[in-house]
């Protein structure tokens, strides 16, 4: 089997709970505009972008034509509200076995970097004390095109000096899952099966550290 020497962590849904903030900033700006969202539509959501999301999600109760200010009016409402949850929230929001994986990792010499399309990394990076776990921080304040475009992948793998076919990405969205083999890396899927085909491997998470730990060796 190859072994790898770079990994790059999706950051919602991955090393923090934070998908469920997202959904409920989502389910209630849905509500304000007379539908329902469920949490199934919001596994299309997932990794990608705030605007991206939002046009899906009025596709969803379909909600047509609205002028772009108005997009980015809405965008802007989600955003507060889910700041709002976010700067509430304490360590144990960060998922299980990330700090103990992401350390040992480092001590056997793997570089580490976060990937993702989330604007709000550093809030959630400094409020619960885990940017000092990165090597490379690349987010969606950095990144033009939204997964499942590679971009934000092979952003971070340039960040950290090495090749697309030495990195392991870490993702719980279909979406990211398509942009890491795209990129050409290796994909293991955090999460369930079912929503997460095209993966190399499923894991149900970063607590499964030797597991992981095996794909560096
Ligand atoms: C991640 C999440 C998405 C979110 C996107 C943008 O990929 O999985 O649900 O929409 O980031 O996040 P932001 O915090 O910038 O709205
Ligand atoms: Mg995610």
């Amino acid at each position: 089997m190859k072994s790898y020497r770079y990994a790059l962590f999706d950051m919602d849904g991955v090393i923090v709970d934070t998908a469920k903030y997202h959904y409920e900033a989502w389910r209630r700006l849905a509500e304000g505009l007379g539908f329902e969202f469920t949490m199934a539509d919001n596994e299309r959501l997932k990794g990608v972008s705030r605007m991206r999301s939002l046009e899906i999600l009025l596709e969803v109760g379909n909600v047509k034509n609205l002028p772009s200010d108005r997009l980015e009016e809405l965008c802007r409402m989600k955003n507060s509200w889910y700041i709002d949850y976010i700067s509430k929230v304490d360590k144990r929001e960060i998922l299980k076995g990330t700090v103990e994986t992401l350390t040992l990792l480092r001590r056997n010499g793997i570089k580490i970097a976060l990937a993702t399309a989330s604007k709000n990394s550093q809030i959630i990076l400094e409020r619960l004390e885990l940017k000092d776990l990165f090597d490379a921080i690349i987010d969606g304040n950095l990144v033009e095109r939204p997964k499942p475009d590679p971009e934000v992948f092979l952003k971070a793998a340039e960040a950290l000096g090495g090749n697309p076919d030495e990195c392991v990405v870490f993702e719980d969205a279909y979406a990211g899952i398509e942009a890491a083999k795209k990129a050409g890396m290796y994909a293991v899927g955090i999460g369930d099966n079912s929503n997460l085909i095209g993966a190399d491997m499923v894991i149900p998470g970063l607590c499964e550290t030797d597991q992981i730990l095996q794909l560096f060796n």
